[in-house]
């Protein structure tokens, strides 16, 4: 797999930490030579990404917006258009919980936000990145689910896990448009990482309650998604279309 994908361009959102961080780490090492990376609020995370990246010899881009508004998904397509860039691999990897919030007192603008940020933006930025792949006959597109979309959530996730469910069923229907146009559009599907996520949005004794359930005997790693990614985006899984891949450690098998 080393240097495979020499050459090629990666746009890769929610880039400033976690699995999207360490995608564009693990796909530098393979031989990425340009990297789009978006981000959110961490701009000190997003650059030391391209700084890493750059030190490998690839070129690297900041694109920050706050997806979880329409306007700020406009500001992303309308940056990545501005930058004339043709995109091979298209990682559409932000998302949050936002906040937990239970039937009662979730807002509307919450579930705005929640929608925005994990289905609106991945529909529309790969609306805005998808024509110059059909042009070019070629493209990989991996979206990132959750194991929430399957299983409807830990507490106060519901709507984020509905959203989920969404990019995995839109992986499918997308890779059945965008198959013909030689496009591979696949998912993955995380369990339990330990990373800024669950920092934000869980409790230590939280996570040691998932530990116990997990076959494997632990969380998951940023990396081990990103592997997976980096799998998704090479000439080996060349004939994979539509499938959500989970990563859980064996947390969930059905
Ligand atoms: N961690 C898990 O256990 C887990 C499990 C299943 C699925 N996932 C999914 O995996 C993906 C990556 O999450 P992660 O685990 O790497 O979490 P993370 O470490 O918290 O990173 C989330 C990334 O998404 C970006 N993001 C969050 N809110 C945003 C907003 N309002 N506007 C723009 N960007 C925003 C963040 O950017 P800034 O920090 O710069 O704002 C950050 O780069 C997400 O789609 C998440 O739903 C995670």
């Amino acid at each position: 797999m080393d240097q495979e994908l020499a050459g090629r361009t990666a746009l890769i959102t929610g880039a400033s930490r976690g699995i999207g961080a360490a995608t564009a780490r693990t796909l530098a090492g393979a031989g990425v030579s340009r990297f789009l990376l978006h981000y959110g609020s961490y701009r000190e995370g997003a650059e030391g990404v391209a700084a890493a990246v750059r030190a490998g010899g690839a070129r690297a881009d900041l694109l920050p917006a706050d997806l979880t508004t329409s306007d700020g998904i406009r500001s992303l397509i309308a940056q990545f258009r501005a930058l004339e860039t043709p995109v091979d691999l298209l990682i559409n990897n932000a998302g949050s919980l936002v906040r937990r919030a239970r039937l009662a007192e979730y807002t509307e603008e919450l579930y705005e936000q929640v929608l925005n940020l994990n289905v609106k933006s991945v529909w529309f930025l790969t609306q805005a990145v998808a024509p110059g792949m059909i042009e070019r006959g070629s493209g990989v597109i991996v979206n990132v689910s959750s194991i929430a979309a399957r299983n409807g959530g830990g507490p106060g996730a519901t709507v984020y896990a509905a959203a989920k469910a969404m990019v995995s069923t839109i992986t499918k229907g997308l890779a059945k448009e965008l198959a013909p146009k030689g496009i591979r559009v696949n998912a993955v599907s995380p369990g339990t990482v330990d990373n800024h996520f669950h920092e934000t949005f869980s409790t230590r004794q939280m996570l040691e309650t998932v530990i116990a359930q997990t076959p494997a005997g632990t969380l998951g790693t940023n990396e081990e998604v990103a592997d997976t990614i980096l799998f998704l985006c090479t000439h080996g899984a060349r004939y994979i279309h539509g499938q959500t891949i989970e990563i859980n450690g064996g947390m969930f098998m059905v």
